[in-house]
């Protein structure tokens, strides 16, 4: 049996970094993988901060062949809708997932991760995530309701036994604005019609649109996902940090064509978040990374 990065599932950590790096030219694929692998399986988690480190599918398919799930590939292409709505591809090579109870420790942390990866990687993108009122997500509505329980979701979401990849997920990373003044001034009753949900407690409509973003989202028509998306961002921009795995990336690709409206209706939480960002990375198995850092 392999062992999953137990990061994946340690919820309830207040504070969140999500560091993308891109491969730099003094650093061949497998120079990176090791290293990474090496912090990642250094990292002690009885500590109270996790690290979840995943690889662009392709570099960690050129040094470990034969450990990615079949059809893994990079976000590469933007998702554009029939109307023109676009999700834009920024995929990166390497993703450390950093959370922590305190951001102080969260800050030490993500600095000794960068610190160790030296020049062999550049930092790209960096997004600082925290909770809003315990489990809700900045449109005021409770986030992750469908998510499944944490005794189903390693079955539902890892990389099952004997296949390649075995244990490991694969990841998108999302950063969505929010049009702060757009949404408020919606009325709640035509919020929870964007949702799909009510507000004070997630209950699933029983009219819910079409155009809802429940209903463009639903699990039992795309397949499972386990979600953990953070709040980011200042009064000025901020929004939604989505964090999503899966086994495969069939159901998280067909869930973003699916708001982009190629599969039906447009999400109508489109209108009101952006994407700005978008990469897929595949979160090997802790046994898995141990055989990459042992490669070095
Ligand atoms: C601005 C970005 C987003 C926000 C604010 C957001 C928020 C929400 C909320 C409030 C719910 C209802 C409660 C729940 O079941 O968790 C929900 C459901 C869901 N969302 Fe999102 N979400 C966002 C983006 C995405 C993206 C990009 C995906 C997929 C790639 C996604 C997948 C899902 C799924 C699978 C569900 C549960 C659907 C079901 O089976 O009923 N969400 N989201």
């Amino acid at each position: 049996m392999t062992h999953a990065q137990v990061g994946l599932f340690a919820v309830g950590t207040a504070a969140h970094a999500y560091l993308e790096f891109d491969r730099t030219s003094l650093a061949d694929a497998d120079r990176v993988v090791s290293a990474a692998a090496a912090i990642a399986t250094a990292h002690d988690s009885t500590t109270g901060v996790n690290l979840v480190i995943g690889f662009r599918p392709e570099l960690w398919s050129a040094t470990r062949p034969g450990a990615l799930p079949a059809g893994t590939t990079s976000f590469t292409e933007p998702i554009v809708g029939p109307d023109g709505f676009s999700m834009p591809a920024t995929q990166h090579d390497l993703v450390a997932w950093v959370a922590a109870a305190e951001r102080d420790r969260l800050f030490d942390v993500a600095a000794g991760i960068a610190d160790k990866l030296g020049t062999i990687v550049a930092l790209a993108d960096e997004t600082h995530g925290w909770p809003y009122q315990h489990h809700r997500d900045l449109t005021g509505f409770i986030d992750g309701t469908e998510n499944p329980t944490a005794a189903e979701a390693p079955g539902l979401v890892l990389v099952a036994d004997q296949m390649p990849g075995s244990g490991g997920a694969v990841l998108l990373v999302q950063r969505w604005e929010h049009n702060y003044a757009a949404w408020t001034a919606l009325p709640d009753a035509e919020q929870e019609r964007v949702i799909g949900r009510t507000k004070p407690d997630s209950v699933e409509l029983n009219d819910r649109p079409s155009t809802s973003h429940a209903a463009r989202t639903d699990q039992d028509e795309y397949g499972k996902i386990f979600r953990r998306n953070t709040a980011y961002g200042t009064l000025s921009h901020h929004g939604t940090m989505f964090v999503g795995f899966s086994a495969s990336q069939r159901p998280l690709q067909a869930m973003l064509r699916s708001m982009a409206g190629l599969d039906g209706d447009r999400d109508a939480l489109t209108r009101y978040a952006t994407p700005l960002t978008g990469s897929y990375y595949f979160v090997p198995s802790y046994d898995d990374l141990v055989a990459a850092a042992d490669q070095a």
